[in-house]
């Protein structure tokens, strides 16, 4: 490796608000293998339930695709999108062929800075902490990086968003003490694409879906930057986070998913009907405020006072997946699903088909009135 001081890891320890979770050491043929700590087996919990029960011995996972030879639950932790764009921008800049890097060198170059709870030891962050900025400059510079073009903030974004997840450029960055993401556009957004997440988190939230705090920031330059608070911290403590696609161990890439899927993960990982509901009123707004990007990673869970539950509601825009379609199918369902294909997935669970009808018809004139008042003026449906 041209850079004499970043090094390639056959291991790594895995840790979480400075207990030892367990190590990660990489087979010959490159997957990854997991052992949880002594100390975690007495007194953790599985961090991945189906895939990593709270057990001795050492867990391989079957192959090498969909997460480069790791675990699903370690993959959430690496930048996809705008974070891993950005970090083999600056891998560049230091002469460092991003193509050379194993999977574990790039987990240690997350260190402590990623998302939910897990923190990798011994860490090679490349990460400073920025603070002052303004977000203009900053929404002007990502555009530069998606063009392709020099940015004299390099180092600056990827301090501040080189560990995100999506596609779309963000930062993490504090507010009022708390720590927020805050999300600019990509090429193919219009520049109304802040106000329209802050009108679905505003429909969402008259939905009874819970959603994190949420604001737009001002902007000189569009209706503003839509950003909201990290419900993986609080407090400024790490909470365990998991995507749906990393508890089942499968790529988000590939639209693989079925709502009465997802539906049925809530049940299993909660044990808790009022949190299939919740995850039900997340499928009825997606669908009638055509949230169709609503993949794999697009739902997670978190791990929080001994129990599962699924995360506030994030990523919420009109959105398309291949072929216009859903990501995530509703009763198979992915080009033009209704009422019918919900109150069939509502079924399959078992929520009772009345409180099922009445969470879909709310959901729908809800979001049916957002879409006239509000996203009419900037984006024509
Ligand atoms: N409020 C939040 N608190 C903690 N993590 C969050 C929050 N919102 C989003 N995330 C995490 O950040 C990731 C990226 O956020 P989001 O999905 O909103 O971005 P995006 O770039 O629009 O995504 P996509 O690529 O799906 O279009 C999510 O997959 C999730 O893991
Ligand atoms: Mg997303």
């Amino acid at each position: 490796m041209p850079n004499p001081t970043l090094k390639a890891p056959l291991s790594l320890d895995v840790y979480a608000n400075s207990r030892k979770v367990g190590t990660l050491a990489e087979l010959p043929d490159h997957r990854i293998a997991f052992e949880y700590s002594p100390e975690w087996l007495q007194s953790g919990f599985s961090i991945s339930p189906f895939s990593l029960p709270l057990k001795s011995g050492v867990f391989i996972p079957k192959s090498y695709e969909p997460f480069d030879g790791l675990f699903g639950v370690f993959s959430d932790s690496l930048p996809d999108g705008w974070g891993a764009l950005l970090t083999d921008r600056l891998l560049r800049s230091k002469g460092i062929d991003p193509y050379s890097l194993s999977t574990l060198a790039r987990l240690s170059l997350i260190g402590k800075n990623g998302k939910g709870l897990l923190e990798y030891r011994p860490s090679q962050a490349l990460k400073e902490s920025f603070h002052t900025i303004d977000f203009d400059e900053l929404a002007k510079e990502c555009e530069k990086i998606l063009d392709d073009q020099p940015s004299k903030d390099l180092d600056a974004l990827y301090g501040l968003g080189g560990s995100s997840g999506g596609a779309r450029p963000k930062i993490n960055t504090f507010v009022d003490g708390e720590e927020w993401i805050i999300k600019f556009r990509t090429h193919y957004d219009s520049t109304w694409i802040g106000q329209e997440e802050f009108d679905y988190f505003t429909c969402a939230k008259s939905c009874q879906i819970e959603v994190p705090e949420f604001r737009l920031f001002p902007s000189k330059t569009s209706p503003g930057y839509f950003g909201c608070v990290r419900f993986d911290r609080s407090n400024q403590e790490k909470i365990h986070m998991v995507s749906a696609g990393a508890l089942l161990e499968t790529n988000y890439r590939i639209p693989n998913l079925d709502y009465e899927i997802l539906l049925k993960l809530t049940w299993l990982l909660t044990n808790d009907m009022e949190e299939v509901i919740r995850m039900f009123r997340l499928a009825c707004f997606n669908v009638f405020s055509h949230n169709r990007d609503d993949h794999a990673k697009n739902f997670s869970f978190l791990y929080k006072d001994g129990r599962w539950r699924l995360s506030p509601a994030y990523d919420l825009t009109w959105s398309s997946s291949f072929g216009g379609e859903h990501a995530t199918t509703i009763h198979g369902n992915g080009k033009n699903p209704g009422p019918v294909d919900l109150q069939q997935a509502a079924s399959s669970i078992g929520i009772p088909s009345k409180a099922a009808q009445t969470i879909i018809q709310k959901t729908k004139a809800n979001v049916e009135k957002m879409l006239k008042n509000t996203l009419q003026k900037h984006r024509p449906h």
